[in-house]
C-alpha cells in the first residue's frame, strides 16, 4: 500500500565522530513531504542540508556517523538500513542530485556506461 507521505522525518540528528567525540550536526529534523509535494529546504552554508539529505539516502559511513530518529521514505524505515537493502530503495524510490556535479561522474568510466548503470540495475 502506498502511503501519503513520501518522506517522514521524525527528530532526526546527525552526528559525526570526530577524534573519538560525537558532534552533532543536524538536530532534531521533522518533516513531512506528501505525494506530489515539493519540498525546499533553504538555510546558510554548513547547518546541515547536505547531511540530513545524505541520511535519508542512507550513504553516511555507519563507522562514522550516527543517525537517531526515523526517516520512512513511502512508509519504509531507511535508518539503520545498509547493502543491499539500501540499494535496492536508492535509485527507485530516491535519488540524489549532488552539489558540484562537474566532479559527481567517475572520469575514468565512459559517460554510458555510468548512465546505464541505474537503469540496469533497476
Ligand atoms: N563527513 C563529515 N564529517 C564531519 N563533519 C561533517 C561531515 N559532513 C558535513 N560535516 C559538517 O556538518 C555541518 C553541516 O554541513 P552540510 O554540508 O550538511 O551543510 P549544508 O547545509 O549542506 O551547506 P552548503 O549550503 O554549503 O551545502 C558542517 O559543520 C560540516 O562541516
Ligand atoms: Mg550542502
Amino acid at each position: 500500500m502506498e502511503s501519503e507521505n513520501i518522506l517522514e522525518a521524525k527528530q532526526v540528528s546527525v552526528a559525526f565522530r570526530i577524534d573519538g567525540v560525537l558532534q552533532t550536526a543536524v538536530h532534531h529534523i521533522n518533516l513531512e513531504v506528501r505525494r506530489n509535494e515539493v519540498l525546499a529546504i533553504v538555510g546558510e552554508s554548513g547547518s546541515g542540508k547536505s547531511t540530513f539529505a545524505t541520511a535519508v539516502m542512507g550513504l553516511h559511513n555507519p563507522n562514522q556517523t550516527q543517525i537517531t530518529g526515523s526517516i520512512l521514505l513511502d512508509g519504509e524505515e531507511v535508518i539503520g538500513k545498509t547493502g543491499d537493502s539500501m540499494a535496492s530503495i536508492r535509485g527507485s524510490k530516491v535519488g540524489m542530485i549532488f552539489q558540484n556535479p562537474l566532479t559527481a561522474l567517475n572520469p575514468l568510466m565512459k559517460i554510458g556506461q555510468q548512465i546505464k548503470e541505474m537503469l540496469a540495475v533497476h
